[in-house]
């Protein structure tokens, strides 16, 4: 096999090729203004919504959002293969595609090193299904099973397996040489200590295997049979285990149906099991993570409906409101979330097992469209009868409906919200569009999260009100960091005006690719947009860029520095602006008297720190 194409020279065809000639070679482009345009070569149009931006080489669609650079143009367009494609636009600028040795540490792709673990973890799971069929003790197992109303069937389904008590039972039958225990270690299934003892990590529990999208197991969750602590144990993060990508069920549903007719997202990987039980055998689980964006984005990918079923309690409303966060900026025309929230303490293997398939089908049908959940959260405790209650509500929403793609649900969403508020739809676009509002992403006002029901009315605004930090208390990373990038994609030079290390303490994927942007355009500073774009083609963070290049409305028109600089100081911010928010919740939840004289100094710093920055934020520049 051919070695991998490096990465320099990617960066150098890039910067050969010109994306106007070759998207012209092949699809006749107007100029128009600044950019190119036509009619979009990959979905059917009548009026040209592609778009081809020569200063920073790339495409973009907005009928349908194609995007991507000259690379990915010829790929989609010559419906060729990466290799196929960059060979292609090489010759027609005379480069030779140089590889790099086959042998070499990037030459070995991940399928390579990874295989021998997916066939042992195969092996481990038939270990532990054997185990529940055979082994002396599994009766407990068994009976624990049947105990929860689940028949050999459904076990049989999901794979259910037993991993009996002691230390030494899949170690002994499959850790029988020290390569083998150390892929066991790999895949974490064997644990070593400090003074180097080998063990079994799941020990006398109920085993749930974790499949991948094609059902290879890729890890487990494990459950005790009574009530002992942990209740489930979960396999670490490993070499072919991410945990916050893979939802728990997907795999076994889609086995069940040609084309799936919706797909719920529930909690817990037994409410995905009874509710299989029941007939319901569309339900997946979040593995102990938030629903993310490549949870919603893998469900759309195989049907056009989500329903996430929540907790009613506060708890399960702020999970709905990260879950609404996640599934925004996948809503593209002809997809649907819904939310189904229920009673509190109930979860759905509760709810089915009380009322059956057809009365949790019932339920299903009473879920609240996205669009429901999402204004009655933004009215929450607002007087809408009052102009100030309107437009706190439409400042509220905002946020949430500029991360929708394109489109005309878009559209709607905007004019329900103008009709909800009395707003002009123009006043509300054009609000969207001013610049000190293109950068604050959805603010979560806590008091309102903690309202037991959606309609039930907060105590009172004074809540919010009393808060420091008022609507601002606590921002997200992920969408501040998605704003820097959007801003450096369009300006990459922007990249000297930040020190990746001033940075360094934050967390989360899209914070991290930022860094990683940032860190390669100081050692690449003339780095264009499209070799940007190149360096993580192909990967998750990849699509991220791409949709975030294409989002011409996160960029102002005027003060595109100041907006960069702003970001990043926001960003940098945001870890003493949560821990303040946090001690202010602390307060209003508890008596001030109960408070200790610690708290009460580090509060004060806080708050002191918090004054500081406002009134320089507030100095004109
Ligand atoms: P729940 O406690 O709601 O799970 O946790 P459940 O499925 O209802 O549990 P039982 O069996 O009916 O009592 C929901 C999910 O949170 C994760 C698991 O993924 C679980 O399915 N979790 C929970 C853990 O990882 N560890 C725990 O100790 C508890
Ligand atoms: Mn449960």
């Amino acid at each position: 096999m051919a070695g991998r194409i490096p990465q320099s020279f990617l960066d150098e065809l890039l910067n050969r090729v010109d994306i106007v000639d070759v998207i012209d070679r092949r699809v006749k482009l107007k100029k128009t203004g600044k950019n190119y345009s036509a009619c979009c070569p990959f979905h059917e149009e009548k009026t040209p919504s592609f778009s081809v931006n020569p200063d920073k080489q790339f495409y973009y669609c907005f009928g349908c959002g194609a995007t991507g650079n000259a690379i990915t143009f010829v790929m989609e367009y010559d419906n060729t293969e990466f290799p196929q494609a960059v060979e292609s636009l090489a010759a027609s600028c005379g480069l030779e595609v140089p590889r790099e040795s086959a042998s070499g540490r990037d030459g070995t792709s991940r399928s390579d090193t990874s295989r021998p673990l997916y066939d042992l973890m195969a092996k481990v799971a038939q270990v532990f299904q054997e185990a529940l069929r055979e082994h002396p003790e599994a009766k407990h197992a068994v009976d624990y099973l049947k105990g929860r109303g689940l028949t050999g069937h459904v076990a049989r389904d999901f794979g259910l397996g037993f991993a009996p008590p002691g230390w030494d039972y899949l170690l002994k039958i499959i850790g029988d040489n020290d390569q083998r225990r150390q892929q066991l270690i790999d895949i974490g299934m064997l644990v070593e200590s400090e003074n180097g003892k080998i063990y079994d990590r799941f020990r006398n529990r109920v085993m749930f295997p974790i499949r991948d999208r094609r059902g290879r197991v890729i890890a487990f969750g494990g459950r005790v049979l009574g009530d002992d602590k942990p209740k489930y144990l979960n396999s670490p993060e490993t070499a072919i285990f991410r945990k916050a990508q893979e939802l728990y069920g997907l795999y076994e549903a889609r086995q069940k149906h040609r084309q799936l007719p919706r797909v719920l997202v529930v909690e817990g990987y037994m409410d995905v099991i009874a509710l299989a039980q029941y007939g319901i055998t569309y339900a997946t689980a979040t593995l102990g993570t938030a629903t993310s964006k490549t949870h919603v984005e893998r469900i759309f990918k195989v049907c056009p409906e989500v329903v996430f079923c929540f907790d009613g309690d506060s708890a399960g409303r702020k999970a709905a409101l990260r879950a609404l966060e996640a599934a925004l900026p996948s809503l593209e025309d002809g997809r649907q979330a819904r939310f189904l929230f229920l009673p509190e303490g109930e979860d759905p293997d509760d709810a089915v097992r009380a009322g059956g398939a057809e009365r949790f089908e019932q339920l299903l049908d009473s879920a609240v469209p996205l669009e429901t959940f999402l204004f009655q959260f933004s009215a929450q405790g607002l007087n809408m009868d009052s102009l100030d209650g309107r437009a706190r509500m439409s400042k509220i929403a905002l946020p949430f409906l500029r991360q929708l793609p394109e489109g005309v649900y878009r559209q709607l969403m905007f004019q329900s919200l103008a009709e909800r508020t009395g707003l002009e739809l123009a006043s509300l676009l054009h609000l969207e569009s001013a610049p000190e509002d293109s950068v604050p992403p959805p603010a979560y006002p806590e008091a309102e999260l903690q309202s037991e029901s959606l309609d039930a009315p907060l105590p009172e605004l004074s809540a919010r009100a009393g808060s420091p930090f008022g609507e601002r208390s606590t921002r997200d990373y992920s969408n501040m960091a998605q704003a820097a990038i959007a801003l450096l994609l369009h300006r990459p030079d922007m990249a000297k005006m930040v020190e990746p290390h001033t940075l360094g303490e934050l967390e989360g994927q899209d914070v991290t690719l930022l860094i990683e942007l940032i860190q390669l355009l100081h050692r690449r500073p003339d780095s264009s947009t499209a070799m940007l774009l190149g360096h993580w083609y192909g990967t998750p963070q990849g699509d991220l860029l791409n949709r975030l290049a294409g989002q011409e409305r996160l960029i102002p028109a005027a003060g595109i520095e100041h907006e960069f600089s702003d970001t990043l100081r926001a960003l940098i911010q945001l870890p003493a602006d949560s821990k303040l928010s946090d001690k202010v919740d602390k307060l209003k939840l508890t008596n001030y008297s109960e408070i200790s004289d610690r708290e009460k100094q580090e509060l004060k710093q806080l708050l002191a720190v918090k004054a500081q920055r406002d009134a320089q934020r507030s100095k004109p520049e």
